[in-house]
């Protein structure tokens, strides 16, 4: 089971497109706004994403001397914390396939002065240019989601994590309370793409943001597919009621 199809198309949000424009798409959305990402996180989530972060750097074991990759790690929020974790001996590669981004997280970095243990890569998660066996721990913190080809990204953490090492998914997922799911379904729909409008001046990329949730597999599903990319002990935690899973997986 996995989320490719057999043809050239994919989805972007709800539209189907090339695969090729979803990858220009997404760029679009990224590049549109890097700027006022950091704010619509904390406005979005009523600050929770914090929460999610902090649970995904306390189960990472991350510790001194450790090497890790936080791909699509964009704005640098778990880049980080890691980097005060591993410490001087360690290193943190901040990886993300968008430009805009990656400056937004070296300027904020770099004002809170966290550069030293860390490097910043443009790489695409699909294609990860690292040597095999490179990482003690890998991260992917809504970025998944974006990624065109989401088995080839998975495959690609696999292969440049260290035996033993552990690939952490934090993602929006599914929720299984009806109630909740109601709730918000209308906050997505009619809320969001409203302050998208209002404080990014773009409507149309929170609204890509609400349908790319529905979009992507469920906890069950995108547990298979890293278990499919080669991780064993594949597992999720729930949390806020399943609007965001933390799938982790380790290589044997
Ligand atoms: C919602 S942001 C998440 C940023 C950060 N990880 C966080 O949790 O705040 C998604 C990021 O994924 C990046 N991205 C999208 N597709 C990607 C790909 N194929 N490879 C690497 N990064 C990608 C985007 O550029 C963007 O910075």
């Amino acid at each position: 089971m996995t989320d490719q199809r057999n043809d050239d198309t994919t989805h972007f949000g709800f539209e189907d497109v090339k695969k090729e424009e979803k990858v220009q798409r997404v760029a679009d959305v990224f590049h549109s706004v890097a700027g006022k990402y950091d704010l619509m996180n904390d406005l979005m989530s009523g600050g929770v994403h914090r929460l999610w972060k902090r649970i995904t750097i306390e189960q990472s074991g991350v510790r001194t001397g450790h090497t890790v990759l936080d791909i699509a790690g964009g704005t640098g929020d778990l880049t980080m914390r890691f980097s005060r974790l591993v410490g001087p001996s360690g290193k943190v590669v901040l990886a993300d396939i968008n430009d805009s981004m990656l400056k937004v997280g070296r300027d904020k970095l770099m004002d809170k002065g966290v550069t030293g243990n860390v490097e910043f890569v443009q790489a695409n998660a699909e294609a990860l240019p690292f040597p095999d066996n490179s990482f003690d721990v890998i991260t992917i913190a809504f970025g998944l989601r974006n990624v065109t080809d989401k088995d080839a990204a998975l495959r690609s953490m696999a292969r440049v994590l260290k035996p033993g090492g552990k690939v952490m998914v934090l993602e929006f997922s599914k929720t299984d309370n009806p109630l909740l799911t109601k709730a918000y379904d209308f906050y997505s729909f009619n809320i969001l793409p409203h302050m998208g409008s209002a404080i990014a001046g773009d409507a149309e990329s929170y609204r890509y943001l609400a349908e790319s949730i529905r979009m992507h597999p469920d906890q069950e599903t995108l547990k298979r597919m890293m278990q499919e990319a080669g991780l064993t002990n594949c597992k999720f935690q729930n949390m806020t009621g399943g609007i965001v899973a933390l799938h982790t997986g380790i290589k044997p």
